[in-house]
């Protein structure tokens, strides 16, 4: 069965251009995205790397590591690095891990063969300090991700984490945020002294709570 939210994300060791890594261990304490790409040396994913490359001071500042997977080898994942700090204007500034024998893509269910046998779809794992998956997301290898809604996913696992809140349609850090229906006015009244607006008793919006 495909992997699901509050899963363990799968331990595992590889090759990656960074050296070996195991998994687990490299994440320590931080939270983490691991993303695949279809394959080396093709269009959409040469963006994506180094779209991803360039908001690395972003995924930092979350507390985030970023790490990418294509099922060719590491020493034809560092010749397309060349290739991608020359047309993005961005080196490669995190691990891609090399997945020839799909040892990763096979634990992540990242191939799904009804779009192509041997090549990754585009899975995105969020994963959180506890190791359990907290979110993911699967495009086809025709559309490539928007790494600014991956920054913005963080920011509502990492908000929604900390507060009994959940963030609303096309939500932004810093924009407003609404209460958990479990909690009582009363209590609502002291857990977010900035105030809350009521729509509906099941809909109270309240500014967010860390700004
Ligand atoms: C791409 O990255 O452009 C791509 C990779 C595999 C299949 C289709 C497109």
């Amino acid at each position: 069965m495909a992997l699901q939210i509050g899963d363990t994300a799968p331990d595992f060791t590889a090759d990656t251009t960074q050296g070996p890594i195991k998994f687990h261990e490299w994440l320590g304490d931080s939270w983490g995205v691991l993303f695949s790409h279809p394959k080396d040396f093709t269009p959409v994913c040469t963006t994506e790397l180094g779209e991803a490359a360039r908001l690395k001071p972003e995924f930092d500042r979350r507390n985030t590591k970023i790490i990418g997977l294509s099922v060719d080898p590491v020493d034809s994942h560092k010749k397309w690095e060349a290739d991608i700090e020359e047309t993005q204007g961005q080196a490669v500034n995190f691990p891609v891990i090399g997945d020839p024998d799909h040892t990763v893509a096979d634990l992540y269910g990242m191939i799904h063969p009804k779009a192509n046998d041997t090549l990754t779809v585009r899975s995105v794992f969020f994963i959180g300090p506890d190791k359990t998956i907290k979110a993911s997301i699967t495009y086809p290898a025709s559309t490539g991700r928007n790494f600014d809604e991956i920054l913005r996913v963080i920011d509502s696992l990492q908000l929604t984490s900390k507060f009994s809140v959940s963030t609303p349609v096309n939500w932004k850090d810093g924009g407003d945020v609404i209460i958990s229906p479990a909690i009582p006015d009363d209590e609502a009244k002291e857990r977010f002294p900035k105030g809350f607006k009521t729509l509906k008793p099941y809909l109270r919006m309240t500014p967010q709570p860390d700004k």
